[in-house]
């Protein structure tokens, strides 16, 4: 059903091309799609007022996926009993999170390893063995700061530049 449907949506592609529609459809899409300069710019406005403790949102930042989560006393608790330095990217929980709101932790859902979409931000997903993120594809595991505890990525998970615009929503970039 899935091929029959991508046949026919080539198929159309073709014909619209072969009457002369490549001419007009190519300066389109030139101008529908975002200079480098509007991408780099372009910000991302999350209402973290409805994100539970333990609960987390995806959303897009740069058409990357992006996580919001609120942390539980207990995750938060569990990143802080980490001796930093023994981390291999030594950040701590404080250093990832805005002070007055250290229970938000904003990360990009991608893997520093080789940029797979993390499991554990969705309901009901593996959160991996240090109850944060969890990358099935080569088996990285972040912990509740989203930091890099085991597997091959060799970086946290980022934190992109945010602050918050009012006490429920942050804007990202
Ligand atoms: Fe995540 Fe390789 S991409 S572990």
């Amino acid at each position: 059903d899935g091929v029959r449907r991508r046949d026919f949506i080539n198929i159309a592609a073709v014909s619209a091309a072969g009457v002369g529609g490549a001419s007009i459809l190519i300066p389109l899409i030139s101008q529908m799609a975002p200079s480098e300069d509007v991408l780099a710019e372009s910000s991302t406005e999350v209402d973290v007022s409805a994100i539970e403790p333990g609960q987390a949102i995806k959303a897009i930042f740069r058409k990357q996926p992006l996580f919001v989560k609120r942390l539980t006393d207990a995750e938060i608790e569990a990143a802080n009993a980490v001796d930093v330095g023994s981390l291999r990217d030594a950040e701590s929980l404080n250093d990832r999170t805005l002070e007055g709101n250290r229970d938000i932790l904003v990360t990009m859902g991608v893997c520093t390893h080789l940029g797979c979409v993390p499991l554990g931000a969705a309901e009901g997903e593996v959160k991996g063995e240090y109850g944060g993120y969890f990358c099935p594809c080569h088996g990285s595991h972040y912990d509740t700061a989203g930091r890099i505890r085991k597997g091959p990525a060799p970086t946290n998970l980022v934190v992109p530049e945010y602050a918050f615009t009012s006490e429920t929503v942050i804007q990202v970039g």
